[in-house]
């Protein structure tokens, strides 16, 4: 006989959220503080401090007390001109970069239209769209044994740039979301007066763009700083852009009603990295006898296995939260855990078991997906146009309308106004991340 269904939770939200956070599996995943932040020991209630703007604590667009003190000090630290908190993500200080991009571009009157790397995040087609941007894509060249794009390479851009010689404005993403750095410096130095904007969204830990010369600079500060979700920075380097445009920019975007514990964390998050440069390294003994694919970044470990997706679920199926599944790796984000002794030794048994069970497949290279820049039709047309909604099977042939990204890391696999083919279900199937449904245009 069955029985009636259990009831709903009266908060089915705040019940999801009160289990995850005493799962006790080990937290592998963004944010990387992992439930034990630098700044947790300064934290008052958090309700408490869920207060509103008022003459003790500023304004986020007009600010005259706190909020421009903490925006000075975090300008320091990364060695800006300026910069802003985001309480919209580093989605929020994307949308602003592209914004200000748009308005230097009109200024200059140079055509609307950015030179993109293809590890763009997803968050870089929406920002583009609703700036009215067109991208030009270009990429590093493909690791087909770990199934990731790298960098680009300057002299790639070199020749893409006497190619496009208009094109006022460049946006890369570096780190790439494995943990892989462009050569900033090189690039900075031969784009000439374009402008550069970097997403280092994940290496506000290790920050670089900055430094080498670049104009406008995302952070998140949940991904690698250690800071709390929903939290990012905005960064004006370089002489490209102007301060009162990107000041705008961000006054457009932002809420009037900005969480201030969310903004008290970011600037705890920056006082932290100031003081104490990050979290402590991890050791990678529990990792022993595994492969791992080399990086400079001290939170990632991406460990190689014949088929990814499945020691992703080896590890949920043992109670714990990997980053992301790749075809041939899993990913694995260490900030906050290094105390987690008992828990990494078992996660570190759980994968070597997890390889031994694998052991004589084999690890077949992955193939790349088909390039990005055929598009049909513009990318800000393509994600205005009405859309139908049709079984992934029946949109071969047919315009996307909203992108195609395997989550994480969010990289298009589709742009809107892209033909959609075989070759993309393909790679899409490949990483478990074939949808049921796509929007195309009627
Ligand atoms: C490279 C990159 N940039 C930007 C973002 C957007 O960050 P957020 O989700 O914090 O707004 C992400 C998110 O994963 C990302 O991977």
């Amino acid at each position: 006989m069955t029985g009636a269904p259990a009831p709903l939770p009266d908060t089915p939200l705040l019940t999801a959220v009160l289990e995850a956070a005493r799962s006790p599996g080990i937290r592998l995943q963004t944010p990387v503080h992992q439930g034990l932040p630098a700044w947790r020991e300064r934290w008052p209630d958090w309700a408490l401090a869920d207060v509103t703007e008022n003459e003790a604590t500023d304004d986020l667009g007009w600010p005259e007390g706190p909020v421009q003190s903490a925006r000075l000090a975090l300008a320091k630290h990364f060695g800006a001109r300026a910069s802003w908190f985001s309480v919209g993500g580093a989605t929020l200080a994307q949308q602003a970069a592209f914004w200000a991009v748009a308005v230097t571009l009109a200024r200059r009157q140079g055509p609307p239209v950015v030179l993109v790397d293809q590890n763009a995040h997803v968050s870089v087609l929406r920002a583009m769209a609703l700036a009215g941007l067109e991208p030009v894509w270009f990429g590093g060249p493909w690791d087909a044994n770990w199934g990731v794009r790298r960098p680009p390479r300057p002299a790639d851009l070199a020749r893409l740039l006497a190619e496009y010689p208009a094109i006022g404005a460049v946006h890369l993403t570096s780190p790439t979301y494995f943990g892989e750095d462009a050569d900033l410096a090189c690039i900075r130095a031969i784009l000439g007066d374009a402008v550069l904007v970097v997403d280092e969204a994940h290496g506000a830990h290790r920050p670089m763009a900055l430094p080498a010369g670049a104009d406008l600079v995302v952070h998140s500060a949940h991904k690698g700083l250690g800071g709390p979700t929903q939290g990012g920075y905005l960064h004006l380097g370089g002489h490209g852009v102007d301060e009162a445009t990107v000041d705008r920019a961000m006054r457009l975007l932002q809420t009037t009603s900005p969480s201030w514990p969310l903004l008290a964390a970011l600037d705890a998050t920056r006082s932290a990295a100031s003081r104490e440069g990050g979290s402590p390294p991890v050791l990678d003994d529990w990792l022993a006898g595994l492969r791992l694919r080399p990086t400079r970044d001290p939170v990632r470990r991406l460990v190689a296995f014949p088929d990814g997706v499945a020691a992703y679920a080896a590890l949920r199926a043992a109670g714990h939260w990997p980053e992301a599944a790749l075809p041939r790796g899993v990913l694995l984000l260490v900030g906050g855990v290094g105390g987690e002794r008992a828990g990494l030794l078992d996660v570190g048994r759980c994968l070597r078991s997890e390889a031994e069970r694998q052991r004589g497949l084999p690890r077949m290279p992955v193939p790349e997906p088909p390039a990005l820049g055929k598009a049909s039709l513009g990318l800000r047309e393509a994600s205005l146009s009405p859309s139908l909604t049709v079984p992934v099977r029946e949109a071969v042939g047919r315009v996307a309308v909203e992108p195609i990204c395997p989550y994480p890391p969010g990289v298009a696999v589709v742009v809107p106004g892209q033909v959609v083919s075989h070759d993309h279900l393909a790679f899409l199937d490949l990483h478990g991340a074939l949808p049921a449904y796509l929007q195309v245009l009627p």
